[in-house]
């Protein structure tokens, strides 16, 4: 299918129904939710870790909802709602292709829950042997390394002083290991740093040695415009994967997306209902991709949700996206670069090539401490640690080999207390000057001093909790079953 045709069950969009980035924001579930403080007041919750997962659509959510009457399993049924289903899911699959600029006629949309599923499915799928290569960075999140790890020798390209990937250490891998490159695998953005990679100079560069391109764009397709490109472009990019929960649909799928015929050989990593064409007692005939690859029922109301999602990027304008993105970047360096006391990382003026994540330490303050302070006085969602990036954060922390050592010997024995870390402030599409401000004048509280908690390390975590702070979950939320235990929410009680 051609990029620009519109997958069948999907309304042609009227290019004038654009959205603002102010419509998106009214429409975030739970935008306005308050949330408990230490000082028994409530406030709006500040939504800064969207790296890790953002929150809803409403109209994802609308758009399940008006779907779920429509509801049944996927692809062998007979009845209408099956066949009606089965339209839906499958169509949802050429979305996400067509957002990702792939080439339908050659490459199949797989399904799965996560980035994470993508990469172990394609490590699993590759047929690598122990001695084929496949070269990743240090900048990878855990899941664009370990899988690898599992299969073949991994070899990891390093990072220059400010986090970008040393792309001339990356050639020179590719040189020298010319023959036994199989895959190359990189984030298309880093979720420490937010640096992208020059993804389609890195294709050429991989598909002149002989091998092919896997593009982790958990971090990217959700901030930037990503096309894969014509399948005979050398700067084509072969795999790519990604991740709805990042992208505000957050019903627990993922997509991977490449070559069918790459699929069409070799055994599916999980086996089960829906990947064959028939089975004899000694012989399971495979169906093609993507249903070779996505074992058992599926997840039909994520794949709705999935494209719900894309369509209101697509109607946003995935520019619009990366342009408000970067402004607010650069809305908040130019705030905290004056603070005294704040340590950044990555760059924080060159912001072209940077996704919004911002990473800080507070000059004598754990990690988890500054981030449990936002949290609980400020009503602010943040992350710390090493946000399953531990080689990458350590080279940024400047963390010694031999305080590598030490450090890892004390996480052995059950004591994270000094785990290097970070904090990790995250912006999504709907983010705005106000969040940034919370993150600000809190962060001014912090460095002078004006704690109100007192707060204690659980040595066996790192992590630090306010005394005195602990508010009743069942307050916010029950679960509970409408008509039987009544449809008053909690927090509606009295
Ligand atoms: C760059 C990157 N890759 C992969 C992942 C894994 O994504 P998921 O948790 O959706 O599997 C993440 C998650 O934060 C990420 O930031």
């Amino acid at each position: 299918m051609p990029a620009s045709a519109q997958p069948r069950m999907f309304r042609h969009r009227d290019d004038s129904a654009q959205l603002t980035l102010a419509d998106v924001r009214r429409d975030i579930v739970g935008i306005d939710t308050p949330v408990p403080l230490l000082d028994g007041t409530r406030r709006p919750y500040v939504f800064l870790d969207n790296a890790a997962s953002t929150p809803a659509f409403g109209r994802v959510l609308r758009c399940v909802q008006d779907f779920l009457p429509w509801y049944s399993g996927v692809h062998r049924g007979t009845g209408f709602k099956s066949v009606l289903a089965t339209e839906v899911f499958d169509a949802a699959h050429d979305v996400v292709g067509r957002f990702v600029g792939a080439d339908l006629s050659r490459n199949a949309v797989i399904f799965t829950k996560n980035t994470t599923e993508c990469v172990n499915k394609l490590a699993n799928r590759a047929g690598l042997r122990p001695d084929d290569i496949v070269i990743t960075t240090l900048m990878e999140h855990h899941s664009n390394d370990l899988p690898w790890r599992k299969h073949c020798t991994v070899i990891h390209v390093g990072v220059l002083e400010d986090g970008h990937l040393d792309l001339g250490q990356l050639r020179s891998a590719l040189s020298h290991y010319r023959g036994r490159v199989r895959l190359v695998a990189v984030t298309g953005a880093s979720n420490i740093t937010g640096l992208c990679s020059p993804i389609h100079d890195i294709a050429e560069w991989t598909h002149a040695a002989g091998a092919r391109l896997f593009v982790d764009a958990a971090q990217l397709a959700p901030h930037r415009p990503v096309t894969m490109m014509p399948d005979d472009d050398p700067r084509h990019i072969d795999f790519l994967a990604l991740s709805a929960h990042k992208m505000y649909a957050p019903f627990g799928t993922g997509a991977l997306v490449g070559p069918k015929q790459f699929f069409e050989q070799g055994e599916p990593d999980m086996v089960g209902g829906g990947v064959v064409d028939i089975v004899t007692l000694d012989h399971a005939h495979w169906n093609h991709p993507p249903h070779k690859e996505e074992a058992g029922t599926p997840n039909v109301l994520g794949g709705v949700a999935f494209a719900a999602a894309i369509g209101v990027l697509e109607a946003v304008g995935m520019e619009t996206v990366a342009r408000h993105e970067t402004e607010l970047l650069r809305y908040a360096y130019g705030k905290l670069r004056r603070m005294p006391g704040i340590v950044l990382y990555g760059p924080t003026e060159q912001l072209d090539d940077k996704v919004g994540t911002i990473t800080f330490n507070v000059e004598g303050k754990h990690n988890s401490l500054v981030a449990a302070i936002l949290g609980v006085e400020g009503g602010i969602g943040v992350r710390n640690g090493c946000f399953c990036a531990h080689p990458y954060v350590k080279q940024l922390l400047k963390v010694t080999p031999e305080e590598d050592t030490a450090l890892t010997g004390e996480v052995l024995a059950g004591n994270k207390s000094r785990m290097p870390g970070m904090v990790r402030a995250s912006l999504g599409c709907y983010s705005n000057e106000d969040d940034v401000d919370a993150l600000v004048s809190m962060l001014e509280r912090v460095i002078r001093g004006d704690i109100r908690g007192t707060y204690v390390q659980d040595r066996s975590t790192g992590a630090y909790h306010a005394a005195g702070y602990d508010p009743d979950f069942l307050e916010y939320f029950q679960y509970h079953v409408p008509d039987i235990h009544g449809d008053r929410r909690p927090s509606e009680a009295s």
